[in-house]
């Protein structure tokens, strides 16, 4: 047994998060169904560290140091199952098994619970960054038991990302803290990219092109816009389809995929009463970008109205609009995504420090950006509700607003759908609002169903006798 950690699963994040394990020293174990798989990573990248292939899973986890350590990087659901089955005949207690998958967190939990009940350990693990974050560090979120993360977490936090020295990995929570906090950064990521569609979408709409627009994203990617998504936006738009000429973003089909981590969120957010609009909208608006019949007979008989030329003049005015209502919205998106993840962690019981999660974000995963500085700043000065009430944050979306409801206004009265800025804007406005017509509401669920009111002037349960005297008695 020589090996400090394995990987198991090497398609191209297992190949590559073996690889960086490797890079920094770590004996990495390596296991593959197929085989060739395994040879050829050795082969390819045998020279930047140590590996030991093994043909056998036995092997494989012969050649682990105990307590053993394995991260599973297959994909999530039924053959994440198989690979555990089949490595419980082969560990001993203490072993530690890591999903780094984006695996369902109450598949996590379930696991975790079985596996413990056999004295393994099970770490459900987020890992975000995609390909290259996976190489040169990471974005890692890992449940499971604290105590695992005694022996597993200092070579996590090696491998991961850093800022100023600071790795972008701690230990979440119990069992699946981890995945729920990795779902709802996919979550947070899907809004993050609607918004930035909406922008490019407004302003197109106004005349800018797309080569236009890379130079606009450039230049918000260098004030508090600063993130990854902004910065690839320009690179994506800047991009000229070589066989045709055209922008490449003329050439790519316009429905949007998912493989289902936005759904789950907006899912899990219902059952935990959990308001998350901006990310619903954002699965919604991929789902219907997708929906081509509906697209086509739509199309065919409705009518948007006239859209008005924005001229050379006007242009500068709606580009800082935009950027306002971009900034705004995506304040809005994370503060909904964290409040998701503080409900999960009083009603799991995780105990999830929410600094600490924005901390992990600013580097190395997808969502990254300059933002996550000051949310980690101000969460870890204050006990915040919710982050909008952050005495930075709301100042800066008092400044935005104005900016922000311009840009909706115009898009909705040219006709461009903006269902992310705007489900944000109205998140806003009903979250600071004094009085909310839930109150008609109430009355009406009362008048046709005696369904029953609370008033604001005294305790008690009320029903009005609506088809009688109108008469109000007391339920209580
Ligand atoms: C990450 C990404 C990664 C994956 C998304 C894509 O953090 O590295 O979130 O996990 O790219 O899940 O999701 P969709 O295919 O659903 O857009």
């Amino acid at each position: 047994a020589s090996a400090q950690i394995g990987v198991i699963g090497l398609a191209v994040m297992g190949s590559n998060l073996a690889r960086n394990l490797a890079r920094h020293g770590y004996t990495v174990a390596l296991y593959n169904r197929t085989f060739a798989k395994t040879e050829e990573l050795v082969s390819a990248y045998g020279d930047e560290g140590t590996f030991v292939a093994s043909q056998e899973l036995a092997d494989f986890v012969a050649s682990l140091e105990r307590p053993r350590k394995m991260i599973i990087m297959v994909k999530a659901g039924g053959p994440t199952d198989a690979v555990i089955e089949s490595l419980i005949p082969l560990l001993e207690e203490g072993d530690i098994i890591v999903d780094g998958g984006n695996a369902h967190y109450e598949d996590t939990r379930r696991r975790e619970a079985y596996l413990r009940d056999k004295g393994l350990h099970f770490v459900g693990a987020g890992i975000s960054g995609g390909e290259e974050g996976a190489l040169n560090g990471p974005s890692i979120m890992p449940g499971g038991p604290a105590e695992s993360y005694v022996t597993l977490g200092p070579i996590l936090e090696d491998i991961s990302a850093k800022v100023d020295g600071e790795p972008c990995c701690t230990h979440i929570g119990p069992d699946g803290a981890g995945h729920f906090v990795k779902m709802v950064h996919n979550g947070i990521e899907y809004a993050d990219m609607q918004f930035i569609a909406e922008a490019y979408d407004i302003l197109r709409a106004a005349g800018l092109e797309a080569g236009e627009l890379a130079e606009v994203f450039t230049e918000w990617n260098t004030g508090d816009l600063d993130s990854y998504l902004i910065e690839i936006t320009a690179e994506v738009l800047r991009h000229v389809d070589a066989e045709t000429g055209k922008p490449f973003v003329d050439v790519v089909a316009d429905a949007a995929a998912q493989k289902g981590t936005g759904q789950w969120t907006v899912q899990i957010a219902l059952q935990l009463g959990v308001p998350v609009n901006t990310i619903a909208e954002s699965v919604f608006a991929r789902s219907t970008s997708g929906h081509i019949a509906l697209r086509e007979a739509s199309r065919a008989a409705l009518q948007g109205p006239a859209r008005a030329a924005v001229d050379a003049a006007d242009r500068a005015a709606l580009v800082e609009n935009v950027r306002q209502a971009l900034w705004a919205s995506k304040v809005v998106a994370y503060a909904q995504g964290l409040d998701q993840i503080r409900t999960a962690s009083e009603e799991f019981g995780w105990d999830i420090d929410i600094a600490g999660v924005a901390k992990i974000w600013r580097a190395g995963c997808i969502i990254r950006a300059r933002l996550l500085e000051r949310i980690r700043s101000e969460y870890a000065a204050h006990n915040l509700t919710t982050l909008l009430e952050a005495p930075s944050v709301a100042a800066g979306l008092e400044s935005s607003q104005d900016g922000w409801r311009a840009a909706v206004a115009h898009a909705v009265a040219n006709g461009v759908p903006v269902p992310g800025f705007s489900a944000a804007l109205a998140y806003y406005d009903t979250v600071r609002a004094e009085r909310l017509p839930a109150s008609l509401v109430q009355g009406l669920r009362d008048f046709f169903g005696a369904h029953t009111y609370n008033r604001v002037d005294r305790p008690g349960v009320f029903h009005t006798e609506w088809s009688g005297d109108r008469s109000e008695s007391d339920q209580g």
